[in-house]
Formats: structure tokens, sequence, C-alpha cells
């Protein structure tokens, strides 16, 4: 046998045998909640991985939280947690948030574990080994108050193009400009406020730039998943071609995978006070959510799936959900850390685009930047949401516009007034006229739908992830079922004795096209799916072998109602609820006290102090023990009612203003020797509580004025 004919006939075999897939969803951050922008990435992943499953298709599904970085661990510092602590929390509510939206892992896990570790480690250990690690000394901008480097998202600034105040330390969110921090015009830190400094620091790079890589990402960008269907949506192909540049041209720029103590990740080995960036460990969360399921479930051959050699003799594939926002990271990064590390390559990446509300951008002074949480308080059904985001999936990286009005027409009348209607209307007649019992089928209609089924190709479209296309076809062939309904009008039939048959006939034959039509929702609407086989006492439905007619004495149970409509008044109460809990303090609505003169002002003795030591106080629920130095000889005692806001720890050494000349006053815990100065809104919910400080320079016993 050739060489060729045996690899066709290898492959042939392996296109007729169930496919193996590892499945990721983007890893969300621990500090933040999830809103309905996540969800429709998470949503088209998990309709693509049930449909899989009902192929008959082996799938593993995993994703988990993205735990390191600067942020998180600030984050934490200013709940007064561990970072530990916080990305706890995070884990709960992430999980639990997805598994009612029906998003259903086989494993959530968390980058900050140590299989994270280990895949981290093995892989940087690798690439040095291929000599594709590189130090290098660069500069940076140092908060010298709170000693750490800052991320540029933490540096604000006027724009060096427009001047625009307030603006982060790379773009400029007026004018649009990108530049280095170092070009802000009065730059200062986020954190503390003070003037950042330039500082060098050795920092470790991956040598994306590397003749090798640059090979390897061109071909790996033009090549297949499986036959036939391409790697990278045909846009982000497009976008991978610009970073890459013309054949023998190389854009790519070295990535630095390093940052500085302190940090909250993993250390790198063999560098003390370095750290893998966040974005290192990210992905790699990926291979460890999935040892992690493999060690917990046992039977999983993680190597066939992660190793290139293996994976390649296995043929299993590795298809990754994500943002466009991070195709960069997914498109350049990943697969060649992958690559030359030895690990087998993304098979796929799925790309969706971003959620507009009403056309734009979520707001949350509108309230349309909607937490999925607050979806579910207002026991809105998170399968309407499923649908609607379906339904306007086609498999590009398109912005997905979340239209409300048109969301709640969408639901009533293909769910409620299309799908559901069917059972509605003939469900009834089996039950008290035939004991529940199913009759013959009329073959002239169910071959009619079996041929406008076959015609659309629905399982091509979920396929392809255009479920939209598989939503249109789906509500088709439920027109059909309703016109074979209206046709033979059961309620008439039901009126006269002699058409008995014909009556149990037809409600059997729209209960079988009712099921069928319950199959293909399935991947879009488990829940719904669940109930109806509940309902029609059937096996779970899958959409492998032979089609097959419900029997003629299946018994059914009674019908209860499936799906509701959906009200505006729901939605606008949603806004509300979102508006009121997320909207940046109105600041405006405090009203501005009584004018003062310049010398009641003057009475104030206003000081800056040095806080030298912060403590809780016991059997206090808001507030903190200070010592605050404003130079003199002993340190005062202050209590302020900050706990909510500041660990005590994160206080030490910093600076704020005091109130100097308040007269002490005796609390319960002790004297009160004065009064630290913070800002926080009218009903002290929104927003928190800010610390002042001082600008950088400014010493303890400076008077302010
Ligand atoms: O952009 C984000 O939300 C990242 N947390 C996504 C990480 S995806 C993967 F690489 F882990
Ligand atoms: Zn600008």
């Amino acid at each position: 046998m050739t060489a060729l004919l045996e690899s066709m006939l290898s492959m042939k075999k392996r296109s007729d045998m169930p496919r193996k897939i590892l499945v990721t969803s983007a890893l969300p951050y621990a500090n933040g909640d999830i809103h309905l922008g996540h969800l429709v990435g998470y949503i088209q992943a998990d309709i693509w991985v049930r449909f899989q499953r009902m192929r008959g298709n082996t799938v593993h599904y995993v994703c988990a939280d993205d735990t390191h970085g600067t942020p998180i661990m600030l984050r934490a510092e200013k709940e007064g947690l561990t970072p530990e602590a916080l990305i706890a929390r995070a884990h709960g509510e992430h999980l639990r948030d997805f598994t009612d939206f029906g998003v259903v892992f086989d494993n959530y896990h968390t980058t900050h574990s140590e299989e994270t570790r280990h895949y981290a480690e093995d892989i940087y250990a690798r690439l040095k080994a291929a000599g594709l690690i590189e130090a290098r000394a660069i500069e940076q901008f140092y908060d010298p108050v709170k000693e750490m480097f800052l991320p540029d998202r933490f540096i604000r600034g006027e724009c060096p193009r427009c001047g625009a105040a307030d603006q982060y330390g790379d773009n400029c969110e007026a004018c649009g400009a990108a530049y280095a921090p170092t070009e802000l015009k009065n730059p200062r830190s986020a954190v503390s406020g003070a003037t950042p400094v330039p500082r060098e620091s050795e920092h470790y790079f991956f040598r994306l730039s590397d003749e090798r890589t640059a090979a390897f990402l061109r071909g790996w960008t033009r090549g297949e998943s499986r036959p036939g269907v391409r790697r990278l949506p045909f846009e982000a192909a497009n976008k991978m071609r610009e970073w890459l540049g013309e054949e023998g041209e190389n854009k790519l720029s070295d990535w630095d995978i390093s940052r500085d103590a302190p940090y909250f990740g993993f250390g790198i080995p063999d560098a003390p006070g370095k750290y893998f960036y966040v974005w290192l460990d990210a992905p790699v969360g990926y291979l460890a959510s999935f040892r992690h399921l493999a060690d917990r479930r046992g039977g999983i051959a993680v190597e066939d799936y992660i190793d290139a050699a293996k994976a390649a003799a296995a043929g299993t594939e590795m298809v990754h959900f994500i943002g466009k926002d991070i195709l960069y990271f997914h498109a350049l990064f990943w697969p060649a850390m992958l690559e030359f590390a030895g690990y087998r390559t993304p098979s796929q990446l799925c790309v969706n685009g971003f959620l507009t509300v009403d056309g734009v951008k979520m707001s949350k002074s509108r309230g349309t930047f909607i937490t999925a949480r607050s979806w579910l308080d207002r026991k809105l059904d998170p399968e309407a949401l499923r649908y609607y985001f379906a339904g306007k999936s086609n498999g590009s990286m398109e912005d997905v516009d979340l239209n409300l009005d048109d969301m709640i027409a969408r639901v009533n009348a293909d769910l409620v007034g299309k799908f559901v209607n069917i059972a509605s209307r003939c469900a009834g007649f089996i039950g008290k006229r035939f004991d529940g019992r199913l009759g013959g089928l009329d073959a002239s209609a169910t071959e009619a739908f079996a041929a406008a089924w076959t015609a659309g190709d629905i399982a091509a479209a979920f396929e392809a992830r255009d479920y939209s296309r598989a939503l249109r076809e789906i509500m088709r062939l439920a027109d059909l079922a309703n016109q074979y309904i209206n046709e033979h009008k059961p309620w008439e039939l039901a009126r006269q004795a002699d058409r008995e048959a014909e009556l149990h006939t037809v409600c059997s034959t729209a209960l079988t096209l009712f099921r069928d039509l319950a199959r293909y929702l399935k991947p879009v609407l488990p829940a719904l799916a669940a109930q109806v086989e509940s309902f029609l006492a059937i096996a779970p439905l899958d959409w492998r072998g032979e089609w097959q007619p419900l029997p003629a004495g299946h018994r059914i149970e009674a019908y209860r109602h499936l799906a509701a409509r959906i009200e505006r008044a729901q939605i606008d109460a949603l806004l509300e609820a979102n508006r009121a809990s997320l909207a940046p303090a109105a600041n405006a609505a405090e009203v501005a006290a009584p004018t003062i003169s310049i010398d009641d002002f003057a009475k104030v003795d206003l000081r800056v102090a040095r806080i030298i030591d912060a403590s809780h106080v016991e059997g206090a629920e808001k507030l903190l023990r200070l010592a605050l130095d404003i130079g003199e000889a002993k340190p005062r005692q202050v209590f302020a009612g900050i706990k909510s806001a500041y660990a005590p720890e994160a206080l030490v050494g910093r600076l704020t203003v005091m109130v100097a000349n308040l007269a002490p006053r005796k609390m319960k815990f002790g004297l009160s020797e004065g009064m630290a100065l913070a800002a926080s809104s009218p009903d002290g919910k929104n927003g928190g509580i800010y610390l002042l400080s001082p600008d950088s320079g400014a010493t303890p016993g400076m008077r302010v004025k």
C-alpha cells in the first residue's frame, strides 16, 4: 500500500470516529463580576460544546479564574483582604453565575494553582532551553511612595497630544492617541498619588522577534483545524497578516513576560523578586484546569491532548473561545509559546465581538452594564438571553447588539408563540382524551418535516457556529408544525365524536415534531429541552443514529407551562437595578455647604500627616486606629471610619491630611486626637471611601491651606 493511500484510509477512519476536543473559554479576571458582555462568548462556546456532545463527540470543556497581576493585588489590598481571599470569593461567584446561565464546564479551576505553576515553569524552562528567553534591563515608572513599578493603567496624567486631563498611561480616551507612560504630562501614580520616577530593572523577554517564531506563526495562521475549516476567523487571519508583516519582514517585538515584586503571581525560578506576568500564566490555566479535571475524574489521557507528538497521533483538537480584544495573546504569544516548548498548538480560535446594548457600549450610568447576577435576581429566564445571543451569533467577529425591545419581541414570538405553542395546543387532548397515550403518526407530515430539516442543514450551521442561521431554520420548522396544527384544527376535531382517531393522529404528530424541535434547540436551551424530555417521558435527546418516531401507545406526562413571556417592565426594573448599584456616585447630588469666610477656613488647622501605625480596633465595626506623625514629639492617635475600604497594613507609611486642632474626643476605645480626611459619596455606598494624599514631596507637619 502506498503511504498516500494508507494516510487517506486512516483519515477516512478518523473522520468517522468521534472527535476528541478540549474546549476552553477565556478566563475571567478574579476582580470583577460576570456581566452580559462576558456571557456572549461563554454562551457561544457552551452551545458548541453541547452540540458536539449530542453528536457523540467527546468534549472536555474547561475554564478557570484568571487570578494574578497588579490590579488583583491592589484590589484585595483596598478591600482589606488577602489576594487569596479575594480570588476565593470571585471563584464562587463566577462559577455560580455561569452555572445558572447553563454554561457548564467540566472543570472551573483557578490560575493560582499548583497545576498552573507546574506548566508555567515547564514551558518557561523549555523556551529558555530553546534560546527564546532573554534578560534585558528596561526603564519603567516607579511609585516611590508605594515602592512598586506601575503598570501603564495605574499611571494617570495629561495626554501628550491633546492635553486632556486624567488619562491612562498608555492611551488617551479623549483623542485616542497611544503613547508610552513616560510621555504623559504631569504623571502621577493612581495608587498613591505620588509622582512616578523612571527606574531601571531587569526583565525577561520571550523572543517573539526570533526568525523561528515568525516563520512558525505564518504557517500556523494559514492552517486548518480540520479539512475545510480555517483555524482563525477570516478577520482574525487578516489581523495576523498585519501583525506579522510581509514574508521576509519581521514586525514582531519581543514580549516582556516578567514583573517585579510586589506582585501577586508565581515567582520565576532562579530569579529572585521576578514574577511571571499574568498574561504568561493565564492561558497556561487552560492546561492546568484540564490537568486538574483529569486528576479529579480519572480516565482522561491528558498527554493525548497537550503533548505535540501524542496529540498529533491521537488526532485530538484544542479549541479556544475568546473575545476579539485578546486575539493578540492567543494568536501570537500562546501558539508560539506552546510550539517551542513542545506542546500541541491550538487547533482553532473561535473569536467573538463585543456586546453593545441598544446599539451603544454598555454604560453603568444608563444601567446597561448588566451583571449576570442582576438578570437572575430579576427572575428573568437565563435561557431567554441564551436564545437571543444565539440568534445574534453567526460565527464571525462582529459585535453583538442586545436590542432590548427586539429581544423581548423575539423571545416572546419564537419561544412562547411558536415553539411552546405547539405543545400547549395539543398536549391537553392527549391527556384528557387518550389517557396520555400517543397514537399513530401522519407520515406525510413527518416526511415533509424531515425533508425541510435535511434542506436546512441545521447541524452544519451549529458546527460553523452560525447559530443565527440554525435558529432561523429551526423556526421555519416550527412554522411548519404550527401550520400543520392550523390546517387540522384539533380543537374542531375534538368536538366531532367520529373524528377521534384523526384527533389522536394530529396531536401525536404535532408532539413528535415538537420533540424534534426540542432536539434541535437543545444546545441553545438545555433547561427547556430537559423539561420537554420529562414532559414527553423520553430519554435525553441527542443527534445520533436514525430518526425514530414516538411509538404509538407511548405515555407522556401531563403538560405543564414551559416558558413565560418577558414583559418590558421586567427589563426596566433590571436596568434600574444596575443603574442604582453600578453608576458612579452622583457627586452633584450632594449640595454644597453654606459659604464661609476665609477667616472661618483659617480656623481649621490642616496638616500633612504620615500614618506610622494602623490597626484594627476590637469591637469596632467601622474604625481603624491610626498613629499620625505631624512632626510633633508624639504621634497623634486618631480613630478613622475607613475600615471597610482599607487594610491597616496597606496604610502604614503613606501620607494623608488631618485636622490637627479638632477638640480631642473621648471614645469608647480611647481618645481621638484629630481627624483624618477622606472622600466618600453622600450615601456612603457608591465608590467607597478615599483617604486624601498630598502630592509627593510633602512632609509630615506641613500646613495645608
Ligand atoms: O481579558 C481577560 O479577561 C483575561 N482574563 C482573559 C484571559 S484568557 C486566557 F488567556 F486565560
Ligand atoms: Zn488626547
